[in-house]
């Protein structure tokens, strides 16, 4: 393959740092071109909107598309004519055509301990929201008339087909490394909504190709409540784009904190996908250096296996981040302010680091 290239969309807040970091991993890596790009409020401030024509065209022509965060207060409006940072993120996954975004969930071991929920309950939590990302309420007519408004939920058969079968691939894939049998629960609120009658029942036609994967429904409600009581019963979760939103921040807190998920969005075969952290902008701390890349790092590593083919070094990213939290190392949002182990206890004491030292100790890991 070519020298890869990649449009960096650094975006707001912590982007630039998180995704400056990033860059330093994949220059350890290899060979990789970077055009680095205005997207989000950024963006607005340049142009007037958050997504320009030619940022679009740039992403559509490259291998991969790795970008930070968008948004931050100085764009929040509640106006409707004003431009605002999501729309460019909106605007990508349409434009690109990523429907299908997945967001793995799997508590690193030396955090179990951070999850807000008791250890024995997150132990063997290792699972997968495959969240569709280009229709329902995200993309339907909406509109404001005085003092009414509204936004509308549609989906076509087509577009729950192709998602479900990402969902039914992807829990085959995992089964085969994890030796676990596959199961796909796929979410709706069937009892009540339209579009997830119609998105049950073309779950239901698509499952008979896959046999060997096991298929259950849960409505939205029930699979929010049993996502916090059995979360390590789940193995790939699939659902419409705003319950997916929904489930997949809930999700995260399983793992204790939501600057340690990636996520990957993906459209047709060959296309060049989209890779993110799960966490927003987090304009609190943005320039303080103190950011946590490992959510973005893993989305690197997302990228390396999704869109370049190379699991192997996928998987060094993983086990590298793996490591560095087992010696202790943690960005603010991870330290748990503990006092130091019992003595003669072989866990390390936790060492609270910034952005540039977390990135250098994933370095090291890899190079060692
Ligand atoms: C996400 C985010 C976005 C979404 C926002 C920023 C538009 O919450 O990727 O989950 O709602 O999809
Ligand atoms: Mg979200």
């Amino acid at each position: 393959m070519s020298t890869p290239r990649i449009v960096v969309l650094a975006g707001d807040g912590v982007g630039p740092e998180i995704v400056g970091a990033a860059i330093e991993l994949l220059e350890s890596l290899g060979e990789f071109e970077f055009d680095r790009r205005l997207m989000g409020g950024c963006s607005i401030d340049e142009h007037g909107i958050a997504l320009t024509d030619d940022v679009l065209d740039a992403c559509e022509a490259a291998d991969a598309v790795l970008l930070g965060a968008v948004g931050g207060p100085k764009w929040d409006t509640t106006d409707p004519d004003a431009p605002r940072p999501e729309q460019g993120l909106l605007g990508l996954r349409k434009g690109m055509g990523l429907f299908a975004n997945l967001r793995p969930v799997r508590p690193s071991p030396a955090l179990v301990g951070a999850s807000p929920l008791r250890e024995e309950r997150i132990a063997g939590t290792d699972l997968l929201v495959v969240r569709e990302l280009t229709g329902g309420i995200y993309f339907g007519d909406s509109g404001r008339d005085g003092d009414s408004a509204h936004d509308t939920c549609e989906y076509t058969a087509e577009e729950i087909d192709r998602i479900t079968r990402i969902a039914f691939e992807a829990a085959r894939r995992r089964a085969e490394i994890s030796g676990r049998e596959p199961k796909v629960t796929s979410v709706d609120k069937a009892n009540v909504l339209e579009t997830s009658r119609l998105w049950r029942e073309v779950v239901g036609r698509v499952a008979p190709d896959y046999p060997d994967v096991k298929l259950d429904h849960l409505l939205v409600d029930n699979a929010a409540m049993q996502l916090v009581s059995r979360p390590a019963d789940f193995d790939v979760i699939v659902t419409e784009n705003l319950f997916g939103d929904i489930l997949s921040d809930e999700a995260a807190m399983l793992t204790g904190s939501l600057g340690m998920l990636p996520s990957a969005s993906l459209g047709a075969d060959g296309a060049p996908g989209l890779f993110e952290p799960v966490h927003g902008s987090a304009p609190d701390i943005a320039g303080k250096g103190v950011a946590n890349p490992l959510a973005t790092f893993l989305s690197v590593a997302m990228m390396l296996r999704h869109g370049f083919g190379r699991a192997e070094e996928a998987v060094r990213i993983e086990i590298a981040v793996d490591a560095v939290l087992e010696r202790g190392l943690r960005t603010p949002d991870l330290a748990s302010g503990t006092v130091a182990p019992p003595p003669l206890s072989d866990v390390p004491q936790e060492v609270e680091v910034g952005t540039a030292e977390m990135t250098a100790a994933v370095l090291e890991e890899l190079s060692s």
